[in-house]
């Protein structure tokens, strides 16, 4: 009995030392040795058949082996818990350290930061900002603005026709009509229109069948050339810089008398000439020009009572300038390496 004893404990000692690698395979340890039907157990019950001086001594060893049992199960299963609570916390570990992941934030284009630092500057003299369709009728594109059907200088802006009266516009001087006809007449206005125009051009280093103007347009009473020149001055000082001077040609449009080209001096060699001005130190930026009297009545203004300026840029050329490029198709090719530079 005492061998039996001895041989039970070495069994469970190894069972529970080498065998049982997890919290299941120890507590099936537990059950084979101290359970109910356990071999401890059993060996309790055969004690009946011991003699009665026998007996106190063997139930002492049963006792000290079920302690020393008990003991080694209890140790094993704070071990194993604690490995398992660290291959837990190994597995679900995430890497604080780990850079994120970088959002590439967009921003303007180019042009639209050329556009919004013209109309800053036109709002800071009180223009409104006006707008007009891009898909135009004959009579605001032409008709109103002094250019009967037959007139010659329609070839200058041929254009997408959609049907005999409608077109895609050729300039932003249809809003000048459009605005007109929205006020009571001879109210004074003075207001800028941005937008995109189309005209059957090439697509080279300089055109583009589809370009961006703002118009502008000053009504009032007693306007006179010399506010137009004064305008038109103190906006290409703003935005080419102070020391920007202008040169004014004389020049045609249907809408205006007298009409003008206007130049700046040359934006890269400040006038003394070079390849971006062709050796001319000028720069044309715009065509301008005291409203036709035709103009205003069409539209309901008495050219007795009121006078007025217009004028009208492209965008894309005020962009290339500042920017310095050399190619318009920059801006509409939309490659980011480009796109990155401003
Ligand atoms: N609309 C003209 C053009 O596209 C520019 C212009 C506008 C000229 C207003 C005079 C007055 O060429």
């Amino acid at each position: 009995m005492e061998q039996q004893i001895q041989e039970l404990r070495e069994r469970a000692n190894d069972a529970i030392k080498n065998s049982a690698s997890t919290l299941k395979e120890l507590d099936e340890v537990r059950v084979k040795f101290l359970g109910k039907k356990g071999e401890l157990t059993a060996l309790l019950r055969g004690m009946n058949q011991l003699t009665a001086d026998e007996r106190p001594k063997v139930g002492k060893l049963v006792n000290e082996a079920r302690a020393e049992i008990e003991q080694l199960i209890a140790e094993k299963n704070s071990e194993l818990k604690a490995k398992e609570l660290e291959t837990k916390l190994a597995s679900e570990k995430i890497d604080v350290t780990l850079p994120g992941r970088k959002v590439h934030a967009g921003h303007l284009h180019p042009l639209t930061l050329t556009l919004n630092r013209v109309k800053e500057i036109f709002i800071s003299m009180g223009y409104t900002v006006e707008e007009g369709p891009e898909v135009e009728t004959d009579y605001y594109n032409f008709e109103a603005l002094n250019l009967p059907k037959d007139h010659p200088a329609r070839d200058m802006q041929d254009s997408f026709y959609i049907t005999e009266d409608i077109l895609l516009r050729t300039q932003t001087s249809p809003v000048q009509a459009r605005t007109m006809q929205s006020h009571e007449p001879n109210t004074p206005i003075r207001m800028i229109a941005p937008g995109r125009v189309y005209r059957r051009d090439d697509y080279d280093a300089s055109h583009s069948p589809m370009f961006t103007q703002v118009e502008g347009l000053v009504i009032d009473k007693g306007i006179s050339f010399a506010d137009l020149k004064g305008t038109l001055e103190d906006f290409s000082k703003k935005i080419f810089g102070e020391k920007t001077k202008i040169r004014l040609r004389p020049s045609f449009f249907p809408f205006t008398e007298p009409s003008t080209e206007i130049d700046v001096s040359c934006v890269m060699c400040h006038g003394e000439g070079c390849k971006v001005c062709q050796g001319s130190g000028w720069l044309e930026i715009l065509g301008a020009g005291m409203v036709h009297p035709n103009v205003l009545k069409m539209s309901g203004y008495n050219p007795e009572e009121v006078s007025g300026f217009a004028f009208g840029m492209g965008i894309e050329r005020i962009a290339m300038l500042t920017y310095g490029l050399d190619d318009m198709r920059l801006l509409y090719d939309n490659d980011v390496r480009f796109l990155n530079q401003f």
